[in-house]
């Protein structure tokens, strides 16, 4: 099954000195010249170009420039290889051949995690105490060419209520997780390409990388593969340049490979790495039940997984058996159209899918035999190439293809071990609301059944699945959904809730912090900033926006709150260019803020309840200062009636 693989190991090109003066032998030099000969057309006129190659002359101009970027890219990728594999994969896909062809698929046993049960909550247990030895991979090389935004998709807001973008998100996360449960820094590494580089860097450097210390986070950088214009992989030219574009995720491995940061991460302790993409808000909230679930499970790989619906651009978790031989494989969609019809008769038409789909988070183990360390020194980290043209009638390809390879191929590195999966299940909303669909295409998967998979719906699965975060406290009532037409799509509107990840990680931490909170139609609440924040008897008028910011080593409890001002609003269309895309903006009318930023315990209260805590228990927990008490009631009520420009 598997390709083979481009990367040249760190041996030089076989193509050095090309053009530079160094004379190149018909029988030492076949296999360059025989490589450079297949893509002669690239060249202004090649046969001057392989006299001087064969004289030692010295080449100047066009050619010249196309031979140095051409002695770049067989350094780097070992072109020989690239083509020889690119050939035989096109001619299979040119030739209609299925690469599943002779397996057969049946349904994986894995765990299944509900929201909300006592066994979801064991395993975010589990998952926070061992968060605190887990490394962090984030893929960010894409384009997000379906998003149709020309900025980096890191960048974009995951809510438009506080603007908190998807990296700062991360971030934040990621240091919370930090301060509960580690006794270490917990290291964030960026697989970036030439196309986000630069934007990344500035950004993190813009804001001061969102509090993570810079000797914290590490970078590796993708670059392109050479575009292929048809079966024989012929190259194509970009002005006077050799087209390159990008080899897919599956990169991060062998970029991880030669930075040789999992061996540091290992030597310091750490467990596992956690890899996840760019846009989807919930993938360190995930983490922890999945986190929980691979290490009772003690799984060297485990895959997080939702349930898939027919049709969806999501790849599926198969148990694949040819011969004697078993494997747990994620099936790309594209693949698992023919690989059923040949099993069942049927193709993929099951909704929901017997299969479950894939989110692309993987925990992977960094210790023992079949830990990353270990098949990463044993293998480089190559995953399978594969390609995907897209052939006009007459086979033709419409645009030019490349190699790719996907991070979620790791598993077959692997010479043994165990490999496993935990599907995440949650009534209010799916765990899985990436951003990925420009508002034109999300309009077409929904009309054929699918999720959106926009900005604006990212936006309001946000808010629903922190409104049923919150619902694990004690008598939490959350008001009903707005509906809005936003680019012309339909989008239900919960109310717009944001809790921070120091307010909660896991839904012990909302039952033991939340109790008789009501957040109406329409209504904001905001909990931000690194504080300890508990409320009790709050309630939110519809309409109305209550943003609590803390900072570190504040303590918080919110006791008998009533919030009723203009709030925020939900406008269309939006003016900036991540408003555009999800067709509204949020306009910040009027809001009750309790903001504390110096460190100590506070609490927020009618003027008489100092005198009035029935709570014994809770008292003698969390003292209540009466003096900071009786400044927070004051600013509560000069803060209540501000209005916001
Ligand atoms: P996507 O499948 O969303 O691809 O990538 P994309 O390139 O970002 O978007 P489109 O297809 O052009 O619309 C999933 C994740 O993998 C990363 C992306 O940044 C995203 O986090 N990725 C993708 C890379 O890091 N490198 C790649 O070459 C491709």
């Amino acid at each position: 099954m598997g390709a083979g693989v481009s990367g040249n190991q760190g041996k030089p090109s076989i193509l050095a000195g090309a053009g530079r003066g160094r004379a190149f032998d018909a029988e030492t030099d076949a296999a360059a010249l025989r490589l450079l000969e297949e893509q002669k057309h690239v060249f202004a006129d090649w046969s001057s170009v392989r006299q001087s190659l064969e004289n030692g002359a010295i080449i100047q101009g066009r050619d010249r420039n196309i031979l140095d970027a051409l002695v770049e890219l067989d350094a780097r990728l070992d072109l020989t290889a690239y083509t020889t594999t690119a050939k035989r994969l096109l001619q299979d896909a040119t030739n209609k051949v299925n690469p599943l062809e002779g397996w057969t698929p049946s349904v994986p046993q894995g765990d299944l995690l509900e929201a909300h049960s006592e066994e979801w909550r064991a395993m975010e247990r589990v998952g926070l105490r061992e968060v605190g030895a887990c490394a962090f991979v984030l893929v960010a090389g894409g384009l997000g060419e379906r998003l149709g935004y020309d900025g980096i998709k890191v960048s974009l807001p995951a809510e438009s209520t506080t603007g908190t973008c998807y990296l700062e998100l991360y971030i934040k996360t990621i240091l919370a997780f930090e301060r509960r449960s580690a006794t270490t820094q917990l290291p964030l590494c960026l697989m970036l390409s030439k196309d986000t580089e630069a934007a990344t860097r500035a950004l993190l450097k813009e804001h001061n990388n969102f509090g993570m210390r810079a000797d914290q986070i590490s970078f590796v950088v993708q670059a392109g593969v050479p575009a292929l214009s048809d079966d024989k992989a012929r190259f194509v030219l970009d002005h006077d340049n050799i087209l390159c574009k990008p080899h897919g995720h599956g990169d991060v491995h062998s970029l991880l490979a030669q930075s040789g940061l999992p061996k540091k991460w290992l030597d310091r302790g750490l467990k596992r790495v956690f890899f996840f993409q760019d846009t989807n808000a919930f993938a360190l909230r995930t983490l922890l039940p999945a986190l929980g679930s691979a290490a009772s499970r003690n799984l060297d790989v485990c895959s997080t997984c939702v349930e898939r619906r027919a049709g969806e651009a999501m790849g599926a978790l198969c148990l694949l058996k040819k011969d004697n031989k078993s494997l747990l494989k994620n099936v790309e969609y594209n693949q698992l159209e023919p690989l059923l019809l040949a099993a069942t008769g049927k193709g993929d038409v099951e909704t929901p899918s017997p299969y479950p789909g894939n989110t692309n988070q993987l925990i992977i183990s960094l210790q023992g035999e079949h830990g990353y360390v270990a098949t990463l020194e044993r293998t480089g980290g190559n995953v399978p190439e594969f390609v995907n043209p897209k052939f006009n009638a007459n086979r033709t390809f419409k645009k030019p293809a490349r190699l790719e390879c996907m991070m979620q191929d790791y598993p077959q590195l692997l010479q043994g071990g165990s490999v496993g999966f935990v599907t995440l299940s949650r009534k209010a909303v799916r765990e899985y609301a990436p951003v990925k669909n420009s508002p034109a295409s999300a309009i077409d998967k929904v009309k054929q059944g699918l999720d959106a998979h926009c900005a604006s719906s990212g936006e309001a699965d946000f808010y629903a699945l922190h409104g049923d975060f919150l619902r694990c406290g004690r008598d939490v009532v959350i008001g009903g959904k707005e509906p809005g037409v936003y680019r012309g799509l339909s989008i239900e509107m919960p109310p717009r809730i944001v809790l921070s990840p120091s307010f909660a990680l896991i839904e012990d931490d909302v039952i033991s912090k939340v109790k008789g909170v009501t957040v109406k139609q329409g209504a904001t609440l905001v909990i931000e900033g690194e504080g300890s924040v508990e409320l009790e008897d709050v309630i939110v008028e519809e309409g109305s926006a209550l943003r609590i910011s803390t900072g570190e080593g504040v303590v918080l409890r919110v006791l008998g709150l009533k919030v009723a001002n203009a709030g925020y609003r939900v406008e269309a269309p939006g003016v900036t260019k991540a408003e555009v895309i999800r067709g509204f903006r949020i306009v910040r009318r009027d809001e009750t803020h309790l903001k504390f930023e110096e460190p100590g315990s506070y609490a927020v209260a009618p003027l008489d309840l100092s005198s009035d805590d029935e709570d014994e228990d809770d008292a003698s927990r969390l003292p209540l200062i009466l003096g900071a008490a009786a400044v927070a009631v004051l600013a509560v009520l000069l803060m209540r009636y501000r209005r916001i420009s």
